[in-house]
């Protein structure tokens, strides 16, 4: 069974087709940038690319770096503000005729390590937590999803979001040395550790593929594990999502 997942982000747009039965990617990744300004007018069209670059017309599954209710997307702290109050799910399938399905990108990803990946089969509490440009948090109790858990948002006692000084971009737009952000990243999963009590936390991301530089830095009492489908969670678990919905 395959479907399209899309991942939209800060910084790029990817997609592949997945094969949702064994949680691997069927083709190569196909990605674009994150045109500035990201409205809903600059991504549609790409979004459209993606699934013509496919030939694609079963289920697509399409995860935002945002808070999804009500099938309206209810934040955008990266992406342009004008995406607040749309429905993505229905804008895409009025265009490409897909069934479509829009949901977190941090849950997206977090779907796809508990079900195959760093968090297979652990019946504890899970923290899934992607360090691009933002700062996306997945919880699962058992491998059940708690939908739209935004822990990236939190202010640090420096009185500044998680997401604006521990996350991928801060470290390279600041260049900070791997040291120093392992420090940030530190101060602010013990935070995570003190509130949420997991039992095992997994990094994600691309900065996830250059673990040895920061893992041994970290000085936590839970387990932390670099995400092993990478980046391409969130393509993967937008897709098997979508596939499970439709299905039922
Ligand atoms: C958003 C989250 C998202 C994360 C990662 C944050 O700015 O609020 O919903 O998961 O970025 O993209």
């Amino acid at each position: 069974m395959k479907a399209l997942g899309i991942d939209i982000g800060g910084s790029g747009i990817k997609g592949a087709l997945v094969d949702t039965l064994s949680g691997e990617l069927a083709t190569e990744r196909f990605r674009l940038e994150t045109p500035t300004p990201s409205s809903p007018e600059a991504i549609l069209p790409l979004l459209e690319e993606i699934v013509k670059k496919f030939q694609h017309s079963g289920v697509i599954g399409c995860g935002f770096p945002g808070v999804i209710a009500h099938k309206k997307i209810q934040t955008a702290a990266n992406l342009d503000k004008h995406w607040i109050g749309t429905n993505l799910g229905q804008q895409l399938k009025e265009k490409t005729n897909c069934p479509t399905c829009v949901l977190n990108d941090a849950d997206a990803a977090g779907l796809a390590e508990v079900r195959w990946g760093a968090g297979k089969d652990n019946q504890g509490t899970v923290l899934m937590i992607t360090l691009g440009t933002g700062l996306g948090t997945a919880l699962f109790k058992a491998g059940h999803l708690y939908p739209n858990v935004e822990m990236g948002r939190i202010l640090l006692n420096n009185g500044k979001e998680a997401e604006s000084w521990a996350s991928s971009a801060n470290r390279k737009e600041e260049d900070l040395s791997w040291e120093t952000w392992a420090s940030r990243l530190n101060e602010y999963l013990s935070l995570m550790e003190a509130y949420l009590q997991p039992d095992l936390i997994i990094l994600g991301g691309g900065v996830a593929k250059k673990a040895e530089k920061f893992l041994p830095l970290l000085n936590l009492s839970t387990e932390v594990v670099p995400a092993k489908l990478l980046n391409h969670a969130g393509i993967i678990g937008a897709a098997a999502h979508a596939q499970a919905i439709y299905e039922q």
